[in-house]
């Protein structure tokens, strides 16, 4: 019997959020109102840029991305682990997908996007910030100029992260984020394009207001948009917290299991904390026994689920047969910390016992 459950992700709402959302329906102006256009201004300045987009969700915010720039017939890097949403929405834009290895961080590996570039001439790159920290965004852009192909950001799980005091999102030509119910800004379901490039904000203008290029619509409703205003408000405030509890774990940890490391000059934001172990799977079950949400992401890599040119990913290879998430939200309490550090800790040993 299992006395408690401790959720990978749990996304919490407020009394502000309540009323906010109760006030809204009262107003009878649920969709295309203030809250919309504060959220997008917000978020943009909190970005550092002059244009956020809101859409309807992550995936089509790299599909606008994508479509915005004529990325029809080009090809289009990504990194070997990622959600799918990343290769699916290049595929649907018309893209041509190649998949590159990762770094020790689990970020697009510079060095292999090099070789990939000289191969293929890219007219998009799309570096992920994965877990929360920023790829090496320093050696990509300096890539981009050297080569000139366009950086799309895929900042879905990087809220808040920063590279050298920018923002994710703000580091390449332009971004797309997501704000589905577990990332660290959650609204329900949505997304955000953003750039501080005129032409480019045109361009993805075109593609989701009616008028005379076909367009789609992919609003978000006053709903979602005044939920991301408020919890984009706390968000600094929550990512702190989950450094502090990533920095806990890590002084347990490191030893036992590879930890997560942080990039010099990065702010890692932790969407997730996740750690390496030759055991992974024998690790998750302990943990869920013990009723604590430990799971995987990803055990696919990008090249296998939709069968694209790829360079050698020996890293990516290596490293989905090993990594595994554990709860790192920002309202775990210090007892919940301490009994998933326990749960961890045992789980080592007893694989330790039996070998
Ligand atoms: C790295 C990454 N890219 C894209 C997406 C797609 O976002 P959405 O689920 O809002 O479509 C997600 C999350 O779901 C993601 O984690």
């Amino acid at each position: 019997m299992i006395e408690r459950v401790i959720k990978i992700i749990e996304p919490k709402f407020s009394e502000e959020e309540k009323l906010t959302v109760l006030s809204i329906l009262e107003s009878n102006q649920i969709t295309r109102g203030e809250w919309t256009k504060r959220f997008e201004e917000e978020f943009a300045r909190y970005l550092g840029v002059r244009y956020a987009f809101t859409v309807c969700s992550g995936t089509v915010a790299l599909f606008i991305a994508l479509k915005s720039v004529g990325v029809e017939g080009k090809r289009v890097v990504v990194p070997a682990m990622s959600f799918m949403a990343t290769i699916d929405a290049v595929l649907l834009a018309g893209g041509i997908p190649v998949v590159v290895d990762v770094d020790e961080h689990y970020t697009m590996d510079p060095s292999q996007l090099e070789d990939a570039v000289k191969r293929y001439h890219p007219l998009v790159v799309i570096p992920v910030h994965l877990y929360g920290q920023t790829a090496n965004m320093e050696d990509i852009m300096y890539l981009s100029e050297k080569y000139g192909f366009l950086v799309l950001e895929d900042a879905a799980q990087a809220h808040g992260a920063s590279f050298k005091g920018k923002k994710a999102g703000a580091l390449g030509h332009l971004s797309a984020f997501s704000f589905y119910a577990s990332k660290n800004v959650p609204m329900g379901e949505g997304g955000v394009i953003a750039t501080d490039d005129d032409t480019l904000a045109k361009s993805i203008k075109k593609w989701i207001d009616f008028g005379d290029h076909p367009a789609f619509n992919v609003r978000i409703t006053e709903f979602q948009a005044a939920i991301g205003y408020i919890q984009l408000k706390r968000l600094d405030e929550r990512n702190k917290r989950r450094r502090d509890i990533a920095q806990k774990y890590n002084e347990h940890f490191n030893g036992s299991l590879t930890a997560p490391t942080e990039r010099p000059n990065a702010y890692h934001v932790y969407h997730l904390y996740t750690l390496r172990h030759q055991e992974r799977d024998r690790i998750i079950k302990h943990l869920r026994d013990m009723g604590i949400d430990a799971r995987v992401y990803y055990s696919y890599l990008l090249n296998e689920i939709r069968k694209v040119d790829h360079l050698p990913l020996d890293r990516a290879e290596s490293f989905r047969k090993e990594v595994f998430s554990i709860p790192v939200h920002p309202y775990l309490t210090e007892d919940e910390i301490n009994y998933v550090i326990e749960g961890v800790l045992s789980a080592i040993n007893t694989i330790m016992e039996k070998t």
